[in-house]
């Protein structure tokens, strides 16, 4: 990979040990993916965040980054794992709050922004159609390249935080026009009338078109919140992060229609849900939405299906959402609404990267991606509607 002199300079050390580190792992990564050069990038975001996936070992390496690393670009957080401000609340225990609060405290000192969130583009980190990025968590990379048409590979923790730090990235991968071209045809020949059926067509594309680039057609409508939630299921069950949707997503009308063709059918979503859901569960434990964190749209909806009504008994809920998404629903009253039928905002963090293993035997959720990863947690999973999940959470049951 070619470098200019001030990256040269930089990864000869002219710019402190945080910056030389980061240009080493570019340089290495560059080399292994045969960029010709860095490109700038108009922001970062940092998964890797969860002292649960960090350990010790990830606590030591941000700490000495933290020393003399600060950012030179917007850089948001993923979600941690626990909420910041009432860990207590969520059952937390204070051994990790300590090393999870450690964790902040470093990102804190490298000036990156404490978002906490998947869903940076709804708090401000809002790329353009055609900037470069170096995002992490995979729903946000797949929302970025196919909904907002910006350009991001997927980045690991460390090359995220290595692109924030010199302000650039390896020019590879989802950053070239000739890698976004899409090599399969998905007609959608399914109806989709609720949130999660959004998740079920993620599954059922991500598991026929594995590792493709899909070009959808067939779609005539579709809302941010079912956007965000079939980008994550996407992903998650094997696509590329990036899609388009003929008449919907930004540039899909640059791209001509694979000549290979796939259908999805109601059977397809039949069976995505048969697989998503574990038979023979009637009692839940525990309802988690939002997965991708919550829009305040979401919010008004499920504070509008818990008025008057509460939480039963043995059974948590949590809205999971970015901090500032939460403010406008305090403002709006949605948050006394929630809490007063005894549901709990879990900010700051989700099902997937909090210690939930072992704590809870059955989930509602209406998130795909949100099923696999609380079967790793020894979960058995439910997926549906807001409403499905919210009955759920009222009644104990799954209908
Ligand atoms: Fe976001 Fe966690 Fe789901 S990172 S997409 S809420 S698994």
């Amino acid at each position: 990979m070619e470098l200019t002199k001030q990256e040269q300079a930089m990864l000869d050390g002219k710019e402190g040990y945080a910056v030389r580190k980061s240009m080493e792992i570019l340089v290495a990564l560059g080399d292994i993916f045969d960029a010709q050069h860095l490109i700038d990038v108009g922001s970062v975001q940092v998964a890797g965040v969860s002292y649960h996936n960090l350990g010790d070992a990830g606590l030591e390496f941000l700490n000495s980054l933290a020393k003399d690393g600060r950012v030179k670009v917007l850089t948001t957080l993923n979600p941690a794992g626990m909420d910041l401000e009432n860990w207590q609340q969520l059952g937390i225990d204070p051994d990790f709050a300590k090393k999870q609060n450690l964790v902040i405290d470093a990102f804190q000192r490298m000036d990156i922004l404490v978002s906490c969130t998947c869903t940076p583009y709804l708090i401000g980190n809002l790329p353009i159609y055609g900037e470069h990025l170096a995002w992490s968590e995979s729903s946000a990379v797949t929302f970025a390249n196919s909904v907002l048409g910006a350009r991001t590979n997927r980045e690991g923790g460390p090359s995220a935080l290595a692109a924030a730090f010199v302000g650039k990235t390896p020019c590879y991968g989802l950053h070239l026009d000739e890698n976004r071209v899409p090599n399969i045809h998905v007609e959608v020949n399914a109806e989709l009338s609720k949130l999660s059926d959004w998740g079920a067509l993620g599954y059922a594309i991500g598991k026929k078109a594995e590792n493709k680039i899909a070009y959808i057609t067939n779609i005539k409508t579709a809302q941010l919140d079912e956007l965000k939630s079939f980008c994550a299921s996407m992903v998650t069950y094997g696509t590329k992060p990036l899609f388009y949707i003929k008449g919907i997503t930004p540039g899909a009308e640059l791209q001509k229609q694979p000549d290979r063709t796939i259908t999805i059918d109601q059977a397809d979503l039949k069976n995505a849900y048969d697989n998503i859901n574990d038979e023979n569960v009637s009692d839940i434990d525990f309802v988690c939405v939002g997965c991708p964190h919550c829009s305040i749209k979401e919010i008004q909806e499920i504070a509008e299906l818990l008025r008057d009504k509460k939480v039963k008994e043995g059974t948590e809920l949590w809205v999971a959402s970015s901090r500032t998404v939460k403010q406008l629903s305090d403002k709006r009253g949605y948050t006394a609404t929630i809490e007063a039928a005894g549901g709990k905002f879990a900010c700051d963090t989700c099902m997937a990267v909090a210690p939930l293993k072992g704590r809870f035997k059955a989930l509602a959720t209406t998130s795909a991606k949100g099923c696999f990863y609380s079967r790793q947690n020894l979960m058995k999973t439910k997926m549906g509607s807001m409403k499905e999940c919210i009955d759920a959470a009222v009644t104990g049951k799954w209908n």
